[in-house]
């Protein structure tokens, strides 16, 4: 019988990972299944133990779930403990092996698929909820020349620095205003209600990259906005999303699949 794993999740139905570990797995040849797994608000563990009961050998987490999986786990990675959320979890024998993929999903699409350097470079991110904390370690190890996270709640902003030992500034959207950035990423929820953060103008550098997390959708306030005020280069989250699961896929196979053709694929079936 083939590996298993899934993709566990409330909801879950609307998950690309099963496309894209499928794609991953008859690419580089592995003999695996990748299901979704629904599983109640309350009932993560549950869930979670009775699919390793069935011989389940890893997971993907998402929301609402991070949190709960960081819990879970008997081992945790370096960046799932700096993140506090965990993406990936690896059944073996007794131990539940911890990871959190996404911060190196949004490097490696930087990176490799946008081109963009990070190391040098002035960095913008908004927001100070998950998914801002999951990507701040891996951002801070390219050595950006400056990284800044904003937030409409200072006080959250500031603790997030404080338990990075204040490693990054933390600022309101007023107090960036006449400042400018390469790269201002939005890892705010604000896309997901239409919404735009409220950055002021002038904080793309020239030839700045503006980069949403979120994907699926044509255009985002966020990055409509970024056009409007003369950003060069635009990304939404599609390339983090497989690169984070090409980084779970490596996690768990110890192979590393080629992204380019898959992200190529997923962008005209989701697009259309
Ligand atoms: P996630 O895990 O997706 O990051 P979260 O922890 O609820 O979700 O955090 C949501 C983030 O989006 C927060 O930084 C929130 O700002 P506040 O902390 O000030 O609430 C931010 N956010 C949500 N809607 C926003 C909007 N319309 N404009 C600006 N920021 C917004």
């Amino acid at each position: 019988m083939p590996d298993q794993y899934a993709v566990i999740g409330n909801p879950v139905e609307h998950s690309k990972s099963p496309l894209i570990h499928a794609a991953f797995a008859s690419q580089t040849g592995q003999d695996l299944v990748y299901s979704r797994l629904l599983a109640p608000k309350d009932a993560f563990v549950a869930t979670a133990n009775a699919f390793r009961a069935r011989g389940g050998r890893g997971l993907n987490v998402t929301l609402p779930f991070k949190g709960d999986a960081f819990s879970f786990a008997t081992v945790l990675s370096e960046r799932a403990r700096a993140a506090q959320a965990v993406n990936t979890l690896k059944f073996e024998s007794d131990a539940i092996f911890a990871d959190n993929t996404d911060g190196a999903g949004l490097v490696n699409d930087l990176l490799r698929n946008l081109g963009c350097n990070i190391t040098g470079r002035r960095v913008l991110l908004l927001g100070a909820g998950g998914a801002a904390r999951g990507v701040i370690e891996p951002l801070l190890q390219q050595r950006p020349a400056q990284l800044l996270v904003a937030n409409r709640t200072l006080e959250k902003a500031r603790q997030l620095s404080e338990s990075f030992r204040g490693a990054f500034e933390a600022a309101t959207y007023t107090a960036i205003a006449g400042r400018q950035f390469d790269i201002v990423i939005n890892a705010t929820s604000a896309s997901l209600a239409g919404e735009l953060p409220p950055v002021p103008p002038g904080v793309f550098a020239h030839g700045a990259l503006a980069y949403d997390m979120m994907y699926g959708m044509r255009q985002t306030p966020f990055l409509a906005f970024a056009r409007a005020q003369g950003a060069a280069a635009f990304a939404d989250g599609l390339g983090m999303l497989v690169e984070q699961a090409a980084e779970s896929f490596f996690v768990w196979r110890g192979v590393r699949p080629e992204t380019a053709p898959v992200l190529a694929w997923l962008r005209q079936t989701t697009h259309d």
